[in-house]
């Protein structure tokens, strides 16, 4: 089989019209403010809480200021469980705010944090638990609200993954004390970088209010040791336009999505997250595959490797796992003992590539080449 004749990545961003970009830039000009709570801000605020149905919402600059902002606006210290099965910023914003990470393990068939094994990493020192709705799938919210509750611990769920997912018609922002979202380019729904916290409680989005410009209330006072994590009115106006194509994009990749499943049920070793609740109105943000070397023939690294051959460039997400990383590597969670089915997961996934503009054709060829790479082996 011939390799694509242009490089297929794992993703495009999703490009809103330019015409529409080049009236928002006049716009913008026109208003002459460019950041600090601008009109573009204030309406892409306003609309984002009615599109993920929540109560609180505050834009920021990207994701990882998000999670930051959570940390300190719920006053997180000592200890906080996460999973290892993330991208870094997860970890890495504990580690800022002078939080240790614990790592748990996951579970082995939605890829999320394992409430089962959350309670016997609990210490004195545990402050929150910090799960991932690992690629946009919902964590057992259910089981997490059980524990967080009898050991007096707050939630933050890093939704990066999951802009416009609902669980039985409710927003997923809503859930836990804090939820975070990516609108990073590579994102389904992006704001070239950005990202908001959304909550319940006003109190805590006016924390985050103050934190995010410097803790300034007014012109003169300064209330909180802030940071500077601001939304710019060109992100925002990118916002409102990308969140009028969301909807096809979700629609488009949804059709991908099945051609992807129908084609690669067929092949031997091969599977992927197709339990996703009956419940959850889904994104179709990426897809995932794992590969088991045994029924495959051959391995993640040896398919990812293959496929490159032929242009395309499928990711290795989240490979490494982050307690593998150098800086938390030694930490006792990190190992092995205590991570076995993220280990595990995480050497055999492999995220192929899904984004709107990808043809029925394109897909079907990806599916064609791992076929043929795995049976070229056996
Ligand atoms: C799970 C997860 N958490 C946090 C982030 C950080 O978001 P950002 O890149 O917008 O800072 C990302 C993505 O980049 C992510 O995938």
């Amino acid at each position: 089989m011939k390799p694509f004749s242009k490089p297929i990545y794992i993703t495009r961003p999703l490009l809103p019209n330019r015409e529409a970009v080049y009236r928002k830039i006049d716009e913008i000009f026109d208003s002459q403010w460019l950041t600090n709570n601008g009109p573009q801000h204030k309406h892409f605020e306003k609309v984002l809480v009615d599109y993920l149905q929540v109560s609180q919402l505050s834009l920021l600059n990207n994701g990882t200021s998000a999670l930051q902002l959570a940390c300190q606006a719920l006053r997180l210290s000592g200890e906080v469980i996460t999973t290892p099965f993330t991208f870094a910023a997860t970890p890495h914003v504990l580690y800022w705010n002078n939080i240790k990470p614990v790592f748990c393990d996951i579970e082995e068939n939605s890829w999320n944090i394992d409430p089962d094994k959350i309670e016997s990493l609990i210490t004195p020192s545990t402050s929150a638990i910090l799960p991932v709705h690992v690629f946009g799938n919902p964590c057992n919210t259910e089981s997490i609200k059980k524990i967080a509750e009898r050991y007096g611990l707050k939630v933050i769920y890093d939704a990066s993954h999951c802009f416009g997912i609902k669980i039985n018609g409710q927003g997923i922002g809503t859930f836990g004390n804090i939820s975070t979202f990516s609108f990073h380019a590579t994102k389904i729904f992006n704001t070239i970088e950005g990202g908001a916290l959304t909550c319940n409680d006003p109190t805590i989005k006016m924390r985050v209010d103050l934190a995010k410009n410097f803790g300034f209330q007014g012109e003169e006072s300064v209330i909180v040791p802030g940071i500077n994590a601001k939304m710019n009115e060109f992100q925002a106006a990118v916002g409102l336009l990308v969140l009028n194509i969301i909807e096809a994009e979700m629609e488009k990749r949804k059709k991908l999505t099945r051609i992807y499943q129908e084609r690669l049920n067929e092949i031997k070793g091969i599977t992927f997250l197709d339990k996703i609740d009956k419940k959850v109105d889904y994104n179709y943000y990426n897809f995932v595959i794992r590969v088991n070397k045994d029924k495959y023939g051959k391995s993640r690294d040896e398919l990812y490797e293959e496929l490159k051959k032929y242009n395309v460039f499928a990711r290795k997400y989240f490979y490494p796992l982050c307690s593998e990383f150098q800086c938390y590597k030694n930490y006792p969670s990190s190992s092995s003992e205590n991570l076995p089915i993220a280990e595990k997961v995480s050497a055999e996934v492999l995220s192929l590539p899904l984004y709107g503009n990808l043809t029925d054709g394109e897909v079907n060829k990806i599916c064609d080449l791992i076929s043929l790479i795995g049976v070229k082996l056996q």
